[in-house]
Parts: C-alpha cells; structure tokens; sequence
C-alpha cells in the first residue's frame, strides 16, 4: 500500500486548500508608501517604477483617500524637495514639502490611517547621505541626530502618527524619543528601521526622489552578508523605545524577518522596496510572470517569515485582491 503518508490529501479540493491554508495577509496590514513633489503641478511617472508617481500635494490626498477606502492600514510618506543643501534643511523646516503634505494628510484623514513619515535626511541634502558630512565628507553620526531630532519634532508636529527613522544612524530611536516627549509627543511612536541593509534593491527609490547620491552607505547600512548585526540592531532599538521593528528589504531578508520575529516583542514591519516592485512588474510586463499571483505569493511570504506589517507599492492593489480571495 506506498505510500502510508499522502500530503496530497489535504490538497485535493479548493474547499480541503482553504481549511488548511495557515497564512493570510489582511488588508489593513498593509502600508503604502508614497512619494510627494514640491512645487509639481501634475503627478510625475517614475521610469523604474511603472505605476508609481511623484505626488502633487493634491494627488497625493486624493490617492490617500483611495488607499484609505480600498482598506490599507496605514500610509508611509516621503518628500521630493526642489531645492537641497548640505544639512538637509528642507527636513525641519515646518513647512519642506514632506511636512507639509502630512499637514495635509491628517487634515484630510485625521485617525482614519496610520500616518507615518520618513525620518531621514537623504531626500533632503544636495550630496545624498542620510545625514551631516564632518570635515572628511564622511556621515557624522553625532551631528546628524541632532537634527533627526529636530525632525522628528518637526514630523510630528505636522500630524505623523509613526515616525520612520531610517538613516541607520547610532542611537537614532533614543534621540528620537526622547525629542517627542520632551516636546510632549508622548503618543507619537517610533517604526525603527533596525536592520537595514546597503542593498542593490533601492535602486529605484533613488530615481523617485531624485538622489544626489554619488556613493554608497556601506558606512551606515548593514552589510547583506550579515545576520547576528541584524539581531544587535533590533536589540538596541527595543531598548532605545521603538513601538515597532522594521526589516529592508522583504523578499532577500527573508530569514532576517524570522530571526528577528522570534527576538521581537513589539510588532514586525517588512518594506518590499522599490527594486522589488521594478523587478516583478518588469517581468510581467514581458509575460514572463503572471502578475497577481507573483504579487501575493510574495506578500503571503513576507508575512509567513513573521512581518506583521507590510510596506508596499502594491498596497491598495493587493488589497483589493485580498478582499476578493
Ligand atoms: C532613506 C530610504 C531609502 C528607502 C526608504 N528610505 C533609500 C535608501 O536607504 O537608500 C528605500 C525604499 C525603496 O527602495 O523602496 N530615506
């Protein structure tokens, strides 16, 4: 009678697959991430990342209001300046674009999403680092928390409910923390970055919001080769205060995400970044891979790894898909 053990069993009828399917991505798991452009007029397309636009103040609250009503959990803005400096001014100033389309967002939206903002300088400084450069041209840490911490303040201020440190800065949570509570944002949490790697994968994000950058940030970002940093990381974060843990990028960090879902005791966040999404839409636009099901097989895994937040291009999309499954 071989074989004694047939898996297939439990394989046999769609109604058998959805009893004992383990895994299941909700809607409201997932995080937009967003672009918007100072000073644009119309959205602007973005070559690397076909779907994906550069906001105009405008679009981007009409597009939010879309996410919020196709049942996404939150929204993650970034802003593309039109004019950068060596400190990365347009970051504190209460009205750079970033800040002012989160006064926007949560005048629009109030309590309806989760608004997040990213808590770097790179979008914001004409030589593309994440933070102030020394005298050597190197990042120095200790100047540019200061003013993270001026920008944290700044973020929350204009209505961000999370802030997005993600400059891979030394002791960036702590600074930050302590920034919102002396300035009374006691309610204002902290989505830590905590292992983000020096990847290939951000590619296109560098054309979205028109990087400067010349070199690379193998001096702040973590080595792709390395695991156990991972795990210091995301220590000193929970330590320093962060309300969540995020891994970048999803798909090639995969153990990553387990790993540090078994030390964390706060939720995990995974970002499926921009070189993720520029890869699996260029492959379908060839017919090479079929598109939906590519997209939520890649969702279904970074949640199985233990993300329990996504940041996705595809997240109004998907849910949309997830609400029909
Ligand atoms: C830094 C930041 C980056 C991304 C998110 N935050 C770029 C970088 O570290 O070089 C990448 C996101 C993506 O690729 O989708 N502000």
């Amino acid at each position: 009678m071989f074989p004694n053990h047939r898996p297939r069993r439990l394989r046999t009828t769609p109604a058998m697959r959805r009893l004992v399917s383990e895994t299941a991505v909700r809607p409201n798991q997932l995080v937009l991430p967003m672009f918007v452009k100072e000073g644009a007029t119309e959205p602007v397309a973005i070559a690397s990342m076909p779907g994906v636009v550069q906001h105009t103040r405008d679009s981007m609250r009409k597009a939010a209001l879309e996410a919020v009503e196709a049942g996404v959990g939150g929204i993650m803005l970034f802003g593309v300046p039109t004019t950068r400096d060596a400190v990365g001014s347009g970051g504190t100033d209460p009205n750079g674009v970033l800040n002012l389309a989160l006064r926007d967002l949560r005048a629009e939206l109030g309590d309806e999403t989760v608004l997040m903002s990213d808590l770097c300088l790179d979008e914001f400084t004409d030589h593309g680092h994440c933070g102030i450069l020394d005298a050597k041209g190197n990042v120095d840490n200790d100047a540019t928390l200061a003013v993270y911490a001026e920008m944290a303040v700044a973020q929350a201020e204009a209505g961000a409910h999370l802030l997005g440190p993600s400059g891979m800065m030394d002791g960036q949570v702590a600074v930050v923390r302590e920034a919102l509570d002396a300035a009374g944002y006691l309610d204002t949490g902290i989505l830590a970055y905590s292992a983000k790697y020096a990847s290939a994968f951000f590619g296109p994000f560098r054309e979205a919001v028109e990087s400067q950058l010349t070199g690379d940030r193998m001096t702040y970002q973590q080595d792709p080769a390395n695991i156990r940093e991972a795990l210091r990381e995301t220590t000193l974060d929970l330590t320093e205060g962060a309300d969540l843990v995020m891994v970048k990028p999803a798909l090639a960090y995969l153990d990553v995400i387990r790993a540090v879902a078994e030390i964390a005791d706060v939720p995990v966040a995974a970002y499926q970044v921009s070189g993720e999404y520029a890869m699996i839409e260029a492959a379908a636009a060839n017919g090479w891979l079929d598109r939906r099901r590519t997209i939520l097989e890649t969702l279904t895994s970074i949640h199985r790894a233990g993300a329990d937040v996504i940041l996705t291009y595809w997240a109004v999309e998907a849910a949309g898909w997830l609400r029909e499954n």
